[in-house]
């Protein structure tokens, strides 16, 4: 898995679906951002959410699993090595369908943060795109409904205080060669998604959530 990212790193720099989207906007609201304020990126990607945060003055500390992400700290989301409450905010951003033990990461997330947790991931639509995300790209894991992560978040001692849905609208063909999909596979994902794909254009969903560490 880590390979593999690291071989995908500037695409995922590049890709203006991750750039940039009125979804990175919002999270980056929610995370009240200012100088001094300090966060966690987890599962940094291209580095997108940390940058903007820096250009707010935050001071960002980055991590993800692959190297050639050039994450300040390499480490997987289910095993943070920092100590409880060390980040006044935590963001993990479009990746938690790949997490193997989304309930451990999102423990992780909690016990590191003093205050909040902010996260946006791409929400379950039907097993039919469920399949077509797997062929795709053989990292993903699985996508959660609304429901789901409201329970998985509490769960993890997490209240949800903001939710918002959002949708991305990358082309077919730049989403699939941004993870290198084989021809064959990439023939499938096409049909598959068919009921999502407009003049070569994909609807993908995504949410958004604000959530705050509960009192204990
Ligand atoms: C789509 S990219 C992230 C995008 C980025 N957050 C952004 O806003 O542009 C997904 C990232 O998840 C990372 N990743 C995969 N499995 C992970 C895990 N178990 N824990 C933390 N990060 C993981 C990958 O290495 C990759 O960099």
């Amino acid at each position: 898995m880590t390979d593999a990212w690291s071989q995908r790193a500037e695409a995922f720099r590049e890709s203006p679906m991750h750039r940039e989207g009125p979804d990175l906007d919002l999270l980056v609201e929610w995370c009240d951002p200012g100088h001094g304020v300090k966060v966690l990126d987890v599962a940094t990607g291209g580095g997108h959410v940390a940058r903007r945060l820096r250009e707010h003055g935050c001071t960002v500390v980055t991590v993800d699993p692959a190297p050639g992400m050039g994450p300040d700290v390499v480490s997987s989301a289910e095993e943070l090595p920092f100590q409880d409450g060390s980040f006044d905010v935590v963001t993990c951003r479009i990746a938690a369908h790949h997490f193997q033990d989304i309930r451990g990461a999102i423990a992780e997330m909690a016990r590191v943060a003093q205050h909040l947790v902010v996260i946006e991931d791409n929400v379950f639509s039907d097993e039919r795109v469920e399949e077509a995300e797997r062929l795709r790209d053989p990292t993903h894991v699985r996508c959660y409904s609304e429901k789901e992560w409201k329970e998985m978040l509490a769960e993890g001692g997490l209240e949800v205080e903001q939710l918002e849905h959002f949708e991305r609208h990358p082309v077919v063909d730049d989403w699939l060669a941004r993870v290198q999909t084989p021809p064959a596979a990439a023939e499938r994902v096409r049909e598959l998604l068919a009921d999502h794909t407009h003049d070569g254009v994909l609807t993908l969903k995504s949410i958004v959530v604000r959530a705050r560490r509960s009192q204990k």
